[in-house]
């Protein structure tokens, strides 16, 4: 038999520690709002921040446009051929806001070329074109002190190799070169080709899709060249008129 005492000792006891077990809800409720706060401000932060890249890689695009006139919005497209061709391949690789600020930022080291090479029509010198050929390294050096930006930097460096391993600047072969400057390769090819030049009018996308393909394994990347191949006609055609 329980005394009347004991079971009022007990009552008390059972009701402490259900306060006690109030009040360490009651904490964690707390840390757990704390907790979505900072998640919140982080978020916000990070946001901020991928923003504020954003609108930076964009300006730092339209100071390389401006002096290149006659290829209008070039960047902005050969980015959107670069990421609809990179998808088909890595998913992941083209969701990467690096991926895309590196095919943005492609000719940003065109920046340090004089007026008077990059508006000359081909053909250059041999000193006009080593000179020219600079600016994948200038471009390199500008992005590859910047943080977050080191992919983009590795883009824009390897945006003229080859998969034969004649390109430059670094000679590299095959995979050696990142993946999305093989697939930024096509796009350019692609861009170049179907946009009019002062010397020469605009091919057909068909005409385009024929020299891509005739390059495979010796400019470019056999499995991109595959990729575009896989991309409808509609869908480039969405991409350049800029409603992709
Ligand atoms: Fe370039």
């Amino acid at each position: 038999m329980i005394g009347s005492d004991e079971l009022a000792e007990l009552r008390l006891e059972l009701e402490q520690q259900r306060r006690l077990a109030e009040s360490k809800e009651q904490q964690l409720e707390r840390y757990a709002a704390d907790l979505r706060e900072v998640f919140k401000a982080e978020r916000a932060r990070a946001e901020e921040l991928s923003e504020s890249y954003v609108a930076t890689v964009r300006a730092l695009t339209n100071a390389v446009e401006v002096r290149d006139a006659y290829t209008g919005k070039h960047a902005e497209r050969v980015a959107a051929y670069g990421l609809e061709i990179t998808t088909r391949i890595d998913p992941d690789l083209a969701a990467e806001p690096q991926t895309e600020f590196g095919f943005l930022l492609h000719d940003v080291g065109k920046v340090a070329i004089p007026d008077g090479i990059l508006h000359k029509p081909y053909p250059l010198s041999e000193e006009e074109e080593r000179l020219m050929r600079r600016h994948v390294l200038i471009g390199w050096e500008i992005l590859s002190g910047i943080p977050f930006l080191e992919q983009a930097a590795t883009i824009v460096r390897s945006h003229h190799e080859r998969w034969d391993g004649l390109g430059y600047p670094d000679g590299l072969k095959g995979e050696e070169i990142p993946l999305a400057a093989r697939a930024f390769a096509v796009a350019d090819a692609l861009d170049a080709i179907t946009t009019s030049r002062p010397y020469r009018p605009a091919a057909s996308l068909a005409e385009a899709r024929m020299s891509i393909c005739a390059a495979a394994g010796t400019q470019f990347d056999p499995r991109v060249v595959q990729a575009l191949d896989s991309t409808p006609d509609a869908i480039l055609e969405r991409l350049r008129s800029g409603l992709g």
